[in-house]
């Protein structure tokens, strides 16, 4: 028994945010962002959309790829830094939204990480012969807390989904090859959103001083996300046993393309096999590793069967790797 990837679903907001709009709104410029991100445009959502709404696009155009019927889901998990509610769960409103009534569901929350994490609950759910299918989302309205006066953050974020539907199969070459998760709470200082939590209920007082925002270091979340991204990847590829040349195409975090490339060369893959979108759609945290995991299916950059290597680093701090077999 495998399980592979049988669908796959983005939803990117129509509304492009270009970095020429941005130095109208705050003291930066298009050739800053650019050499220091990659990033060139990013998709604001709507107002009236939410997380969940977009979750539920890319969801219902994973489930069209899979041909498959909602009902039978088994499973939702939606990995989201910008739940539609701190309850209800994003998860349920996305299964009333596509109809998948025999599914349980639940939110994930490990920032940019969250597909990583969600891939691995995946795998083992569908370990077990009561799962058929399982679908994970990864949804963001990051414009929803970013803070458009502060230009150290605003270039660097938008919003989309994307959604993954994983099922079980009676080929046994799919499915995971190696993983490798970790957390560490050491440094959960460096990228957070203050208030509107439990520590640091709403008030007056936090909207006043702009803690509803994301807050970052930025030089200290560069320099340890690279040294963790290439150690994830390290540490898959040694424990499946497989030589980089071997991976059809490496999906990395959408954060920074620097980053990216940092990383890419630390292991030592070619152009070729390094998928990058950063400059469409800057960094859109839980969404970006299954909004590049749907595209890379539909522009035929990876088929059945090949090897792809996802790895993220985010807020937690929480990174991780996966290596499938798609
Ligand atoms: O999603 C996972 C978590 N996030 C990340 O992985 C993001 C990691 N960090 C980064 O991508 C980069 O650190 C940034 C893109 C955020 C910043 O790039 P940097 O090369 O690390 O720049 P810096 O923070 O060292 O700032 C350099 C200068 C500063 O000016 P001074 O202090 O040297 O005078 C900033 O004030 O650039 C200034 N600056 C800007 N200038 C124009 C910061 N933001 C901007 C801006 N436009 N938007």
């Amino acid at each position: 028994m495998g399980v592979k990837v049988v669908g796959t679903g983005s939803y990117i907001p129509e509304k492009v945010l270009t970095n020429i709009d941005l130095q109208n709104m705050v003291d930066t410029s298009d050739e800053w962002i650019r050499v220091r991100t990659g990033i060139v445009e990013r998709h604001i959502a709507p107002p009236e959309m939410s997380s969940g709404d977009m979750a539920s696009i890319a969801a219902a155009r994973a489930l069209e790829m899979a041909g498959i019927a909602a009902s039978e889901i088994s499973a939702i998990v939606v990995a989201t830094t910008t739940p539609d509610h701190v309850f209800p769960n994003t998860a349920a409103l996305v299964q009333k939204s596509i109809g998948a009534e025999n599914a349980f569901g639940f939110d994930l929350s490990a920032a940019c990480s969250g597909m990583i994490y969600s891939l691995e609950l995946a795998y083992s759910l569908l370990a077990r012969k009561k799962y058929r299918y399982v679908l994970l989302c990864g949804a963001e309205k990051l414009s929803a807390i970013t803070n458009w006066k502060d230009r150290n953050t605003c270039v660097l974020f938008g919003d989309g989904a994307g959604a993954v539907i994983l099922g079980r199969t009676d080929d046994d070459e799919s499915g995971q090859l190696a993983s490798d998760l970790h957390t560490n709470g050491s440094y959960s200082d460096i990228l957070k959103l203050p208030a509107g939590g439990s520590r640091q209920p709403a008030s007056h007082e936090t909207v006043e001083q702009g803690l509803h925002y994301i807050s970052m270091q930025g030089k200290e979340t560069f320099k340890l996300a690279v040294n963790a991204m290439t150690s994830a990847c390290k540490n898959v590829l040694a424990e499946a046993q497989i030589d980089v040349s071997q991976v059809k195409l490496v999906i990395p975090h959408q954060a920074n393309k620097r980053i990216i490339e940092a990383v890419a060369q630390r292991i030592d893959v070619k152009e070729e096999q390094l998928f990058v979108n950063v400059h469409k759609y800057g960094n859109t945290s839980a969404a970006s590793v299954s909004i590049c995991l749907d595209e890379a299916f539909r522009e035929g950059r990876i088929t059945k069967g090949d090897i792809v290597l996802l790895v993220a680093f985010g807020a937690g701090l929480t990174w991780g790797a996966q290596l499938i077999r798609v």
